[in-house]
């Protein structure tokens, strides 16, 4: 008569052995049942790390066009919202340029008008000149951009 305990246990071991998880498990392991200890087989033909072709540097990025002098008027200004930049031109022939981002709670400015620099968001007001408060509730000024103008290129410097 046969062990019922060990019987059962082995028709446990078989059910477990047998089942097609199992199967696919002991597949990825190289050690599956042998020493005790187990190591993880990975495919060869899977990276562990995806690899990336490195990409050339773009043409014209050292200089950043942002307009022509032509397009920004007098004692007015245009917002490059590509940019996030503000170019300004105070009096003829001095160009700014300012971040576009306002300084109350990051709003995109998009007007300039009547010697500031608008935003629509709660309706702060910067200079064309500096960027200074005009009217709040921002408190900052906007943050100032380098340029360089060559020619009739603004770009950022
Ligand atoms: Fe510009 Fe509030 S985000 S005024």
């Amino acid at each position: 008569m046969p062990d019922d305990t060990r019987y059962g246990s082995e028709m446990a071991r078989r059910a477990v052995m047998t089942g097609a998880g199992a199967l696919a498990a002991c597949a990825a392991l190289v050690a599956c049942g042998s020493s005790g200890s187990q190591s993880v087989e990975v495919p060869s033909e899977a990276p562990l790390t995806p690899t990336v072709p490195a990409q050339p540097e773009p043409a014209g990025s050292l200089g950043d066009r942002l307009a022509s002098t032509s397009d920004i008027p007098v004692g007015g200004g245009t917002v490059i919202a590509g940019k996030k930049v503000v170019v300004t031109q105070p009096v003829s022939g001095t160009f700014a340029a300012f971040s576009a981002i306002c300084t109350h709670r990051g709003c995109t400015v998009n007007k300039v008008a009547n010697g500031t620099i608008d935003c629509p968001c709660h309706g702060s007001r910067f200079a064309i000149a500096d960027g200074s408060v005009v009217e709040g509730p921002a408190s900052r000024p906007l943050a100032r951009r380098q340029i360089t103008v060559s020619g009739d290129a603004i770009e950022l410097a």
